[in-house]
């Protein structure tokens, strides 16, 4: 099958998540194609495709803009075909029901937002990338993570991504895919 991937990053992290993904895809057979989302406009045509995967990161309580332009402006075609959106963010890395109704908020709030309401959706740990924060944004998010109990050696990066859950997740997305009617022979 032909399955469309297109993400969105700020700190690389939902981009290595795509990459991965793609892999696997590619691995089962599946041919992929995989595009920044700032890489679309409104002459981006997502025809020829049989599936769809969306990938996109939060940053405070947002995704970034072009993944959401992408998703409204293509809401009528994501929905005619499966299709998986992929949650990037740090309330996902702890297990506290009030971070997972934040996580999850984020979903619903996309959904709202582009009309695209996905076949399947996941919250995804990303990575505290304490080495790509500047000086303002180092010490705000050490700060949230002391306070939430995520790593706080600012020297170096630190990912949280659950790849064994992530792998389990297109797995199940990929059964579906190739699942076909019976057919009942006279
Ligand atoms: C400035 C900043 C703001 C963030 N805001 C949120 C937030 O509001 N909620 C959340 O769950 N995670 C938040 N995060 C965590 C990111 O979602 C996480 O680091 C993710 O891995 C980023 O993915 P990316 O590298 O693909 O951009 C924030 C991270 C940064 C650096």
């Amino acid at each position: 099958m032909k399955i469309l991937i297109v993400y969105s990053t700020s700190e690389g992290q939902t981009a290595k998540i795509a990459d991965v993904v793609s892999g696997w895809l590619r691995e089962r057979g599946h041919h992929v194609a995989t595009v920044d989302s700032t890489l679309t406009d409104e002459n981006t045509e997502a025809y020829g495709f049989d599936a769809f995967i969306l990938a996109g990161s939060v940053h405070f309580a947002k995704y970034q803009e072009s993944l959401v332009k992408f998703a409204k402006r293509q809401a009528a075609i994501l929905q005619r075909h499966p299709s998986a959106f992929l949650s990037v963010c740090g309330a996902a890395s702890s297990q506290n029901e009030a971070s997972q109704a934040e996580a999850r908020s984020y979903i619903g709030t996309f959904i709202s937002r582009t009309g695209w309401i996905p076949t399947v959706f996941l919250s995804v740990a990303g990575a505290v990338k304490y080495t790509k924060y500047n000086w303002l944004i180092k010490p705000v998010m050490k700060s949230i993570n002391q306070k939430k109990g995520g790593p706080t050696d600012t020297t170096r990066d630190h990912e949280l991504t659950d790849w064994v859950a992530l792998k389990r997740f297109i797995d199940d997305f990929c059964d579906r895919l190739v699942e076909v009617p019976q057919r009942v022979s006279a």
